[in-house]
């Protein structure tokens, strides 16, 4: 007889992280379930991983942003026994304009795309992963959680995940199930190609990571047991620094840093 395959669920994987985390966990012989909206990367991404590595990748199309559909991915995922990994990852960059002048609809998207949908897959698999006595979760925040950030939604949105993740991790991590928040910094995706940045837009100034060397490092601290994953030395030192120095200070050098960026 054959033993079937452990599964696991990448919401946002489509392109970026989410497809990285797609290519590891089939090479590591998971079978997939793939979430996303723009359907010819996904169809594409399912047929390479299940041809290169034998398993069997499916995929949903769902705006995560829209309840009818997020309940979908939560029936999905009950009526998946073998599910054992999920990856919140699904995401999006906020517009850097004063809060008051983006649209109220695209704040509260953000929060049910980053936060909404996160609670409810993660509450929709720990009892399956309860019954199994193993599991993970992979909670991906960023490194403008530990920050103010130009806008206010988007640091709102993550900081909301980091400690989302800590709080789970009480009740579970002697359960067997293994919480994660990572936390990239820049990361080579189409994320800012999606805010409209052009290929001279002064971000593309600052140190990116790839995709693939983010997940290689959010794997590596599962294993160790890490609670937060920080893929790169600068982006850990940026992180201590704005978790430790007083936060006055912090908030100085934020408002010069941000306003520099604004003149530009
Ligand atoms: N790139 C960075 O510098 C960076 C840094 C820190 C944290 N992050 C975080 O990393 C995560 C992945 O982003 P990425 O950098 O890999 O960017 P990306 O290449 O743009 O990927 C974002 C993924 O999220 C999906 N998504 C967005 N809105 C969705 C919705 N309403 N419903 C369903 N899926 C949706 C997209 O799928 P479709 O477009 O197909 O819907 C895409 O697969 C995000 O949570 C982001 O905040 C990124």
């Amino acid at each position: 007889m054959t033993k079937s395959r452990a599964k696991a669920l990448i919401t946002g994987a489509s392109s970026g992280i989410g497809a990285a985390f797609a290519r590891r966990f089939a090479n590591d012989g998971y079978d997939l379930i793939l979430i996303g909206r723009r359907e010819n990367l996904l169809e594409e991404l399912c047929k390479e991983l299940t041809e290169e590595n034998g398993i069997n990748a499916d995929y949903m199309l769902i705006d995560l942003g829209k309840e009818n559909e997020l309940k979908l991915a939560e029936a999905r995922i009950r009526n998946s026994p073998n599910l054992e990994i999920l990856v919140n990852n699904a995401g999006f960059g906020g517009e850097s304009r004063s809060f008051h002048k983006v649209a109220i609809e695209n704040h509260v998207n953000m929060v049910q795309v980053h936060n909404i949908a996160t609670l409810k897959l993660t509450h929709a698999i720990i009892p399956g992963l309860l019954a199994k006595g193993k599991g993970v979760i992979i909670n991906v925040s960023s490194l403008a959680s530990f920050t103010p950030s130009p806008s206010a939604m988007y640091s709102a949105t993550k900081v909301f995940l980091n400690y989302f993740s800590e709080s789970l991790d009480f009740s579970l991590r002697d359960k067997g199930i293994k919480i994660q928040a990572l936390c990239p910094g820049f990361t080579i995706t189409d994320f800012h190609k999606k805010l409209g940045y052009g290929s001279d837009h002064p971000v593309y100034k600052r140190k990116f990571m790839t995709a693939e060397k983010v997940v290689g490092t959010s794997l590596k601290d599962l294993k160790k047991g890490k609670i937060y994953s920080i893929p790169g030395f600068r982006n850990k030192f940026l992180a201590f620094f704005a978790r430790n120095l007083p936060r006055k200070l912090r908030i100085t050098i934020y408002k010069k840093m941000f306003s520099k960026r604004k003149k530009r």
